[in-house]
């Protein structure tokens, strides 16, 4: 390379550093992200289920239920959450989209996209997060699901949470924080202060944060930067270095 391409390499690298830095877009941190799972966890016995026994076994019953109430039952398939069992990180958002009552995966629509790109900012490998929603199946014309809805489902997620006990979770957008730290606040006052989801005796971190959606929606440098903060936080408590 000559001197002036090597010159122009670094001051492009630079910019991109200053702005990954300032939050300005989520740019990945590493070609090589990191696969943050939990091999330390303690080991069952031999013939204990293990968490990963224990989460097919749900998808099975969340499988086999589906719809779980007539107001979800246009619904195409269970969009149940994937990741490993030993995910030391969980991210929550609110119900299945069209993208992925199509393909039966969370977060694969655009919104997936974006925040595949903000997992990759932490530096982080998506598929070594674990990945979820409250409802496990899409609400009619993709709207915000009913009380009712989420009582009928969500004792899937608490019992993801409850084999997963995952280090920390992400809550995307207000839905998902409400119902986890079980707060009538809006997103705007709740997101980026530490909380927790408590449960049957375990609890566990939370990080209210905005959805990928509503970031799409308003994608100005200050809801960015602000994601961008809340997203930090996490990595800091998790002991990853981005910078
Ligand atoms: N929005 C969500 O809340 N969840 C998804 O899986 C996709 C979009």
């Amino acid at each position: 390379m000559s001197i002036q391409a090597d010159a122009q390499q670094r001051v492009a690298i630079q910019h991109l550093e200053t702005e990954r830095l300032l939050g300005v877009d989520f740019i990945p941190l590493s070609p090589s992200p990191i696969m943050l799972t939990e091999s330390a966890k303690a080991a069952p016995d031999d013939d204990a289920a293990t968490p990963q026994d224990r989460l097919n076994a749900l998808r099975e019953r969340a499988e086999s239920e589906f719809p779980y109430c007539k107001s979800l039952a246009e619904a195409t398939r269970p969009v149940f959450g994937e990741g490993p069992a030993d995910a030391r990180l969980v991210f929550v958002g609110e119900a299945p989209g069209q993208k992925e009552d199509e393909t039966g995966r969370p977060f694969v629509g655009a919104a997936g996209q974006k925040l595949d790109q903000i997992i990759a900012a932490m530096g982080l490998a998506r598929e070594s997060v674990y990945i979820t929603n409250i409802l496990k199946a899409r609400p009619p014309e993709n709207r915000t699901p009913t009380i009712d809805e989420i009582e009928a489902s969500s004792s899937y997620l608490t019992e993801q949470l409850h084999i997963i006990q995952p280090e920390v979770i992400i809550a995307l957008g207000g839905p998902a924080t409400k119902f986890l730290i079980k707060s009538k606040d809006g997103i705007t006052r709740l997101r980026g202060r530490w909380s927790s989801w408590e449960e049957g005796g375990v609890r566990i971190p939370v990080m209210p944060t905005f959805h990928p959606a509503y970031l799409l929606r308003n994608y100005t440098p200050e809801i960015r930067k602000q994601m961008w903060s809340d997203v930090q936080k996490v990595v800091e408590l998790i002991g990853l270095k981005t910078n």
